[in-house]
C-alpha cells in the first residue's frame, strides 16, 4: 500500500495579503518543476490571504486550504467562516482542531467533530489535528488522549468519507519550540493512530490514511521523519513561512 505524501504549510496568524503575495509567487517559482507525483503540497494562508494565495497561485501545483471552518451554514455567528464561504474561495483543504485552537479559543472534540461533518458537507477535505502535551506525555496519557480525541472527534463520520480525512499528529510540546519527536517515537505514536482508526473503520481505510507529523519540522528533519512507515508527510508552521526552507523540507522529504 502506497500512500501519498502530503506536506502542508499552517501558516496560523502570518502573512498579510501583500506579503502572501509574494511568497506564493517565490514559492510558484521554486515548485515550478515539482513533479505532483512527488507529493501533495498545499499552503494554508489566513482567512484574508486565501484569496490572494489563490490567485497567486493559479496554474502551480500547490493548493490552498483554511484554518477553521465554522459548523452552522450561515447565521448569528460573529467572526466566523462557513463551509460556503470557503469553498466559494476556491480551496481545497481545512485545517481542523489545531491544538493552538484547543488551547487559547476552547476548541473540543466535539466541535472538532462538528467541524468535520460541516467541512465534508462542502466538499472541503479536512485535515484533523490531534496531539498530546507535554504533561499528558509524561503520565504516560499519549494513547488515551489521543483515542479520545480520534473516537469522538470522529463520531458519526462515515468510512465513505475517510478518503477525503488527512489526520495531523501534532504532539504539543514540539510546536514551534525546535523540539522535534525522534522518527523513532513519532512513528511508534503514529502506528497507534493507524491502529485506533483500524478499530474504528477496518484495515482498508486505515492503511489508505494520510497521517502528518507537525511540530518543529524543518529541512534538516523531514526526510527522516518522513522516512517512517506510518508517517506520511507534514503540517508545518515555522519553515512554511519562507519559500526556501519550505521548499527544501518537501524536497527533502520527498524527492
Ligand atoms: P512548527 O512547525 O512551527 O513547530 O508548527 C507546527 C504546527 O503547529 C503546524 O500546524
Amino acid at each position: 500500500m502506497s500512500r501519498k505524501i502530503f506536506i502542508a504549510g499552517n501558516w496560523k496568524m502570518n502573512k498579510t495579503a501583500a506579503e502572501t503575495k509574494e511568497l506564493c509567487e517565490a514559492l510558484k517559482a521554486k515548485f515550478a518543476s515539482f513533479c505532483p507525483c512527488k507529493a501533495e503540497v498545499a499552503v494554508c494562508p489566513p482567512f484574508t490571504s486565501i484569496a490572494t494565495a489563490v490567485e497567486a497561485l493559479k496554474g502551480s501545483n500547490i493548493k490552498v486550504g483554511a484554518q477553521n471552518i465554522h459548523w452552522a451554514d450561515n447565521g448569528a455567528f460573529t467572526g466566523e467562516i462557513s463551509g460556503a464561504m470557503l469553498k466559494e474561495m476556491g480551496i481545497e483543504y481545512v485545517i481542523i482542531g489545531h491544538s493552538e485552537r484547543r488551547q487559547y479559543f476552547g476548541e473540543t472534540d466535539e466541535t472538532v467533530n462538528k467541524r468535520i461533518a460541516a467541512a465534508l458537507k462542502y466538499d472541503l477535505k479536512p485535515i484533523v489535528c490531534i496531539g498530546e502535551t507535554l504533561e499528558e506525555r509524561e503520565g504516560n496519557k499519549t494513547e488515551e488522549v489521543l483515542a479520545k480525541q480520534i473516537k469522538d472527534g470522529f463520531a458519526n463520520i462515515a468510512a465513505a468519507d475517510m478518503a477525503k480525512v488527512t489526520i495531523a499528529y501534532e504532539p504539543v510540546w514540539a510546536i514551534g519550540t525546535g523540539k522535534t519527536a525522534t522518527p523513532d517515537m513519532a512513528e511508534e505514536t503514529h502506528a497507534f493512530i493507524r491502529k485506533t482508526f483500524a478499530d474504528l473503520y477496518g484495515a482498508e481505510v486505515a492503511e489508505a490514511l494520510v497521517i502528518q507529523y507537525g511540530g518543529s519540522m524543518k529541512p534538516e528533519n523531514s526526510k527522516d521523519l518522513v522516512a517512517q512507515k506510518d508517517i506520511d508527510g507534514g503540517l508545518i508552521g515555522g519553515a512554511a513561512l519562507k519559500a526556501d526552507s519550505f521548499y527544501d523540507l518537501v524536497a527533502n522529504a520527498a524527492l
